[in-house]
């Protein structure tokens, strides 16, 4: 059997130029872009839920110093406060997981019938050329690893910079940014005494965490490399299966299940090394990130506890300070975390928009003629032709049958008969010369109207998982 050919990197294909990522990235995005409207809803809807979560650390404060005060009508007030935040939010999130999810599979879905269509499309060549087992792990496995990065990881994304910038404003502006918003809304909330403020506290821890959201970026090019290796693998592994499966009458007339089986456990534990490796990485990454937040989470206690015995912070106060500082360091955390995950759907979308770019190259010329009705006259005309442009296997061949005879071709194997029944559909095109059918070059008219026209017989019969009548009518559907 020949060795078809994988091209496992981009450098080893002869057509392909190395884009820069920020060109990958774009194209990523651009399958995000039909649905940008719904996404700038769900993108407001999440805005508003970090607005919400902002405002939980300054009421808890709150209602902790007007209990210590004694102050049961604020209590009330600040609780019921709390619920109707508790109800906005969950409505809210009912409806980002929901539509979130609809994106999702949509654009999934989308994607994998634009890549079944550009398959349908491409010359028969390209699937001599690549393993029709890896071409299908394409189509499905590669398309979903797409999915989270332009919907959920896209959204969080965004929602961390935001929680995050509205984070950084109460700390600037202190409690009472917060408790002077809930007033314009009617509720009777007291303010702080001005000269409370977390100002500095906070600003310097954030300072401290600012070094962890860079953590998963350094990592992010291995964790890319590393998807794309298990995915070749996990490639490699449905062709291999693939075969074996579509060919059981050769496997079992070799008595080769046991080779089979040894060729898919080898690399099915080849793909899993790469994925421990990828594993190893991420766990390292997220470890190193919670050390570095719990480093910070101390420094800041630290600060913060030697406040509230000098008696420059109050109890509540201080609580608000704890709970800010847990909804802060999240967007930190997150938005290197998605920044690697977003690197791992990357290393999918660079597989995926590769067989996307594939040339059609049989395609009809712009505005080429249907073929009439034919009569049948063939001709090759100094047809010059090699499957692999190194070895010719049709050397200058002239010859003509006309219609109504019947013409057999009759040579050792291998002389190029089927080869030459192959180019009278255009299943390839000619190097060199011509081959006309009543005249007309095959290839200036339309490709369908030439092949409707002709029937052919295959040596091995091929049945679809269609009805008996569907198969029989398959050429008239
Ligand atoms: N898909 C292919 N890719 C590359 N080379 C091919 C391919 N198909 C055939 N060849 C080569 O082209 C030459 C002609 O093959 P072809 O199948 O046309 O011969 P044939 O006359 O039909 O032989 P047979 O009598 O065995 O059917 C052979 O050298 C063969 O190895
Ligand atoms: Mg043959």
């Amino acid at each position: 059997m020949r060795e078809p050919r994988n091209y496992k990197q981009d450098s080893d294909r002869p057509h392909s130029k190395v884009k820069p990522t920020r060109y990958r990235i774009g194209r990523l995005l651009e399958l995000a872009r039909p649905y940008w409207w719904q996404l700038t809803i769900i993108l407001l809807a999440a805005s508003l839920s970090s607005a919400l979560t902002i405002a939980y650390p300054a009421l808890t404060g709150q209602i902790i110093d007007s209990a210590v005060s004694k102050n049961v009508s604020e209590l009330h007030t600040i609780i019921f406060l709390l619920l109707g935040l508790g109800v906005a939010q969950a409505i809210i999130n009912f409806v980002q997981n929901y539509w979130m999810t609809n994106i999702g599979e949509k654009v999934v879905i989308e994607l994998r019938i634009r890549l079944f269509s550009h398959l349908q499309k491409l010359p028969l060549s390209f699937f001599q050329e690549n393993r029709t087992g890896e071409l299908l792990s394409r189509l499905t496995n590669d398309v979903s690893l797409i999915r989270a990065a332009i919907t959920n990881n896209l959204i969080s994304f965004v929602q961390s910079l935001l929680t995050l910038i509205l984070g950084l404003i109460v700390i600037i502006g202190g409690p009472n940014t917060i408790l002077a918003a809930a007033r314009q809304f009617n509720i009777n909330v007291a303010l702080v005494p001005s000269s409370v403020s977390f100002g500095p506290t906070l600003l310097i821890t954030a300072l401290i965490l600012f070094p962890v959201a860079f953590l998963p970026i350094i990592a992010s090019r291995s964790l890319r490399r590393f998807t794309k290796q298990e995915l070749t693998k996990l490639s490699e592994a449905t062709a291999s299966s693939e075969e074996a499966i579509s060919n059981a009458k050769i496997v079992k007339a070799f008595t080769r299940e046991d080779y089979e089986i040894e060729r898919y456990n080898t690399i099915a534990w080849q793909q899993f090394g790469i994925v421990r490796k990828r594993s190893r990485l991420q766990s390292l990454v997220q470890g190193g990130t919670g050390l570095i937040s719990s480093a910070g989470i101390a420094i800041f206690l630290w600060y913060a506890g030697s406040a509230v015995l000098s008696g420059s912070l109050t109890i509540g106060i201080l609580a608000t300070i704890v709970i800010y500082f847990g909804i802060l360091s999240q967007p930190f955390i997150n938005l290197g975390n998605l920044y690697a995950q977003f690197q791992t759907a990357l290393g999918a979308a660079e597989r995926v928009f590769e067989l996307l770019d594939q040339p059609v190259t049989i395609a009809d010329e712009p505005g080429a003629p249907a073929l009439p009705p034919i009569a049948g006259d063939v001709r090759f005309e100094q047809v010059q032709f090699s499957y692999d442009a190194q070895t010719t296997v049709l050397h200058d061949l002239t010859f003509e049958a006309e219609q109504g005879k019947v013409i057999a071709l009759v040579g050792p194997s291998g002389a190029g008969k089927t080869t030459i029944a192959n180019l009278i559909p255009r299943f390839f095109d000619v190097q060199g010369g011509r081959i006309t059918v009543d005249g007309y070059d095959i290839r200036s008219v339309q490709a369908k109207s030439l092949r409707e026209q002709i029937g052919i017989v295959l040596q091995e019969p091929v049945l679809f998982g269609a009805t008996i009548r569907e198969n029989i009518a398959y050429g008239r559907l």
